[in-house]
This record gives structure tokens, C-alpha cells and sequence, in this order.
């Protein structure tokens, strides 16, 4: 069941968000060679606690951190650690919080000392693709017209897009319906509505689509060992723009 906020919700849903959005902002600021998976994990979860919110990530399912720590090949649900960042590292931060009732979930990838350019150029594309299908966010489309702009504009470079793991409606659970594909499904026909907020969240990878869950349960990685880069936040639909509650200063 897709739910519509009212104004009062949609307000509690900009608080959760603009907590998490801050967290990234400290994510990206502390990313750099030398500093551990589960130092940035401390930082997030201490920061989301000092603004009175809950890291949703913790617990959920029996998931371990606050933050989800991608690198590299690593897509989505990497777990932080003793793990130490190097130069050249990509570094996919998803995290999310609960404020009030209500949910914020993004991702960001972060650049870790020089890329490769081919590298960074994967990564720039995934914020891309976001903000493609970000022009679909709006009343009247369907959630298949995000995923087809998010898609079109990946495959235009010749990457992969994860199927395996889609975007989703969000409120008072951090996974609500509709789902939110980034490649073209018939199945995704729901149209949007006012008062609908969504976690839109292409994850591209530099070859194949293709993904597998490794034996801790969690880290998703792609299957050629190429990498992959995340780029999510959580949106609320309007009868005008829509409103990422997740955005922060310094973003884009
Ligand atoms: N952030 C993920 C999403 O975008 C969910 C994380 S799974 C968790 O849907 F277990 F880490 F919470
Ligand atoms: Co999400």
C-alpha cells in the first residue's frame, strides 16, 4: 500500500531527512586515506544520536552499523570495520535515520584521495542518472518513467544497472511500497501523487549488471569485480517541485 503524508507528516519526514543528509555531509568530510570503515560508522552513529534521531540501519534485519560502506566492487549493504581506506578508493556511505515517526535514507558515493578518471566519470554519471529520473518526480508520471530516464542515461555510457536491488516508498517505514526500479519495468505503473515521498537510488556499476550476496550476509558486490557507485535521496512529492529531504549544503 503506497500512503500519502499530510503536510504535518511531510514536515516530520524534511527533519529526518535534513539529519541524515548532514550525516553524509560529515561522511564525505571524513572520508581520506588511512581512515577505517568503522571509524566513519562511530562518527554517523554518534552524530544521528546528538540530534536526538535513531540510526535506522542498526538492528534492521540484524544489520550490524548505521552506515552501509561500500567500496570499490562493493555496491550496496557493505559492512564497516577494521577495513582502511586507501588512495584511489570510491567509498558508497548509505545511511539513514528515524526523527519523530518518520524516515530519511540516502547514499552517497565519496571520492578517496585521486580516482582514475574512468572511475570518476562512473560516479558522476550515477549522481546523473539521479537527477534524471529526479525530473520524473513529479505529479502525474509513473514511477516507470524515473526508472526508464535513470536507465537510459547509465546505459548511454555502457554500465550496468543493478536489478537485484531497487528504490522504494518511505514514511514511517524505511521500506514502503512502490518499489522503485532504476531499469524500465511494466510493473512499476503507479503514478505518482502528492503527499507520496520515495527513496530514489540508481546503483551503476562499470560492467555487467550483474550482483552477488557474499558469505557475511550482507555486502553485495558486482560479479566482473568492477566497481560501482550509489547515489540516493529520499523525495517528497508535490504539486510543484519535488523536495529532497536529504540534500545538504555543498551537495551537487
Ligand atoms: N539503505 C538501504 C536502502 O536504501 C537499506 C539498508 S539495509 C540495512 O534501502 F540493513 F542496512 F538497513
Ligand atoms: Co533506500
Amino acid at each position: 500500500m503506497i500512503t500519502i503524508k499530510s503536510a504535518s507528516e511531510l514536515v516530520k519526514m524534511q527533519a529526518a531527512g535534513r539529519i541524515v543528509g548532514e550525516t553524509l555531509k560529515l561522511l564525505g568530510e571524513n572520508v581520506r586515506p588511512g581512515v577505517t570503515t568503522a571509524h566513519l560508522d562511530k562518527l554517523a552513529h554518534e552524530y544521528i544520536l546528538s540530534c536526538g534521531a535513531k540510526p535506522s540501519f542498526l538492528g534492521y534485519a540484524g544489520y550490524p552499523g548505521s552506515v552501509c560502506i561500500s567500496v570499490n566492487n562493493q555496491v550496496i549493504h557493505g559492512i564497516p570495520g577494521k577495513r582502511v581506506l586507501k588512495d584511489g578508493d570510491i567509498v558508497s556511505c548509505d545511511t539513514g535515520a528515524i526523527l519523530d515517526g518518520f524516515h530519511g535514507d540516502a547514499a552517497r558515493t565519496f571520492l578517496c584521495g585521486e580516482v582514475k578518471p574512468e572511475i570518476q566519470q562512473l560516479v558522476r554519471v550515477t549522481r546523473e542518472c539521479f537527477f534524471e529520473g529526479l525530473k520524473f518526480c513529479r505529479v502525474g508520471y509513473r514511477i516507470s518513467d524515473i526508472s526508464k530516464a535513470v536507465q537510459q542515461h547509465a546505459e548511454r555510457y555502457g554500465y550496468g544497472v543493478v536489478r537485484d536491488y531497487v528504490g522504494h516508498g518511505i514514511g514511517r517505514e524505511m521500506h514502503e511500497d512502490p518499489e522503485v526500479p532504476n531499469y524500465y519495468s511494466p510493473r512499476a505503473r503507479q503514478r505518482l501523487h502528492a503527499g507520496m515521498a520515495i527513496a530514489v537510488e540508481p546503483m551503476i556499476n562499470l560492467g555487467t549488471y550483474q550482483v552477488k550476496v557474499l558469505s557475511d550476509g550482507w555486502t553485495v558486490e558486482t560479479v566482473d569485480g568492477l566497481p560501482s557507485a550509489h547515489f540516493e535521496n529520499t523525495i517528497l512529492i508535490t504539486e510543484g517541485d519535488p523536495v529532497m529531504t536529504t540534500y545538504y549544503e555543498g551537495d551537487l
